[in-house]
């Protein structure tokens, strides 16, 4: 047996070989045999848009690596900034390589003043705080018009340190705006997570101290959230950056498609259903009502996990130790039960609906203390390292311009009909 498939023409008989490379066959080798023919695949379901060294996942089994590591040992031993590293370099960091690192992202906090005087404070008193941050990743291309020289390594560093190190100092002031709040400025005798909570809920104390297991539990969920392989806010960074444009317009792009909820905005979506349903005897009816077609269960299925997503996994054990600080999140009951009677439905085994990472993460944030609207951009401040990530290794790889086909099935042919002569 050979690793190989063959094309057949059954309109010319003519046959084509074409080896499996990595798991794919390449589609320039089928263009050979059969040009202008297109793969029909809406929603890149079967689709393998790129090469990538960065993050492994096998749906089937419910395997994440970050480079070949282990997700659950990451989130056991690692910190945010440590696989913020790994994912852009490839390697753990040595000590003294993680002591620049960390020390560069730490002096690079700082956002220039125009962009919380003018450019955030104009936005509407009651603006959502996800559409602020999307504006402002991007508006911070003009502050950095080094930011165009893509190909300059110094300058793509740069660029990479000051998202990484400003989405905190961002998601923060659009946090503080939204609730009329005054900005607190970043404290970089801080770590990265202990400051952004420093600067979430510092009111007039002249330092403030994160309770550390939720510093830590914070560090955990930013660990999970910060690769995912092609999803669609990488492959947004990914199709934008390939024309070339900056970074931060790119990760704009990005930040945009996890705002919607079902992506970065799902977590959001499970807390408004568990509050929905109000009690853990609602959740039958509510099941029920799912299978008959009325919604979905929020935080359940993964187009790509058909079995347990392992960070839901992590999420769960963190949640406790969350609650043992915050006390329980009343919701987690009605999850509780929910999880239960899906996992036992057959409607539910048979499609392989499991629970997602964001059907725990929301309870989390919740419990300590932030609104449902800062939900996606809490995903968005890890997020960055991986979206950068792919960023670099498309530009690394001189990658073509993302530009797919389409199989048009509008009019044909037709002359303009003066407006008068329109008879409809
Ligand atoms: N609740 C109920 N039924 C569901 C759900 C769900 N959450 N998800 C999928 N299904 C059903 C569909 O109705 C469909 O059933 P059918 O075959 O009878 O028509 C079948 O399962 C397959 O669903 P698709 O929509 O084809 O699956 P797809 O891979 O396109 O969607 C998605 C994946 C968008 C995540 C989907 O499962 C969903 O909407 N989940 C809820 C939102 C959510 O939790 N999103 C977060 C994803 S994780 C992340 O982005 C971080």
């Amino acid at each position: 047996m050979t690793d190989s498939i063959t094309i057949t023409d059954n309109r010319t008989g003519s046959s084509l070989e074409i080896p499996i490379t990595n798991g794919g066959v390449a589609a320039s080798e089928w263009q050979k045999l059969l040009p202008g023919i297109w793969f029909y695949d809406p929603g890149f379901v079967s689709t393998a848009a790129c090469e990538s060294a960065i993050t492994y996942l096998d749906g089937e089994k419910g395997i994440l690596r970050y480079r070949g590591y282990p997700i659950e040992e990451l989130a056991e031993r690692s910190t945010y900034l440590e696989v913020a590293y790994l994912l852009l370099h490839g390697e753990l960091p040595t000590e003294s390589e993680y002591e620049a690192w960390r020390k560069e992202i730490t002096y690079h906090t700082f956002i220039h003043e125009n962009v919380r005087k003018r450019f955030l404070e104009g936005f509407h008193y009651d603006a959502h705080p996800m559409g602020m941050f999307v504006s402002a990743v991007a508006a911070l291309s003009t502050f950095y018009a080094d930011a165009k020289d893509i190909f300059d390594p110094a300058s793509r560093h740069k660029q990479i340190i000051r998202l990484i190190a400003k989405m905190p100092t961002l998601a923060a002031a659009a946090h503080r705006f939204s609730v009329g709040m005054p900005f607190v400025y970043p404290d970089n005798s801080l770590g990265f997570t202990d400051n952004f909570l420093s600067m979430m809920w510092k009111v007039a104390e002249p330092r403030f101290d994160a309770n550390p297991v939720l510093a830590r539990a914070l560090d955990i969920l930013f660990i999970l959230h910060a690769d995912h392989e092609q999803n669609c806010s990488t492959t947004a960074m990914r199709v934008v950056g390939s024309s070339h444009a900056d970074p931060y317009s790119a990760a704009a792009a990005a930040c945009a498609a996890l705002y919607g909820p079902r992506h970065g905005g799902a977590n959001e979506a499970v807390i408004r259903m568990l509050t929905q349903i109000g009690s853990v005897d609602e959740v039958p009816a509510f099941v029920k009502a799912v299978k008959e077609g009325h919604g979905r269960l929020q935080g359940f299925g993964h187009r790509v996990y058909k079995s347990y997503d392992p960070r839901a996994k992590i999420i769960k054990r963190t949640a406790d130790q969350v609650f043992t600080v915050t006390g329980k999140n009343p919701l987690l009951d009605i999850a509780l039960k929910l999880e239960e009677i899906a996992l036992s439905d057959e409607y539910f085994t048979s499609r392989k609906l499991y629970p997602n990472v964001d059907f725990y993460s929301g309870l989390i944030y919740q419990a300590m203390g932030f609104p449902l609207e800062m939900f996606p951009v809490l995903f968005a401040i890890p997020r960055v390292s991986g979206w950068l990530a792919h960023w670099q290794e498309l530009l690394d790889e001189e990658a073509k311009i993302a530009r797919p086909r389409q199989l048009y099935i509008g009019k044909e042919q037709r002359s303009y009909v003066a407006m008068d002569q329109r008879g409809r």
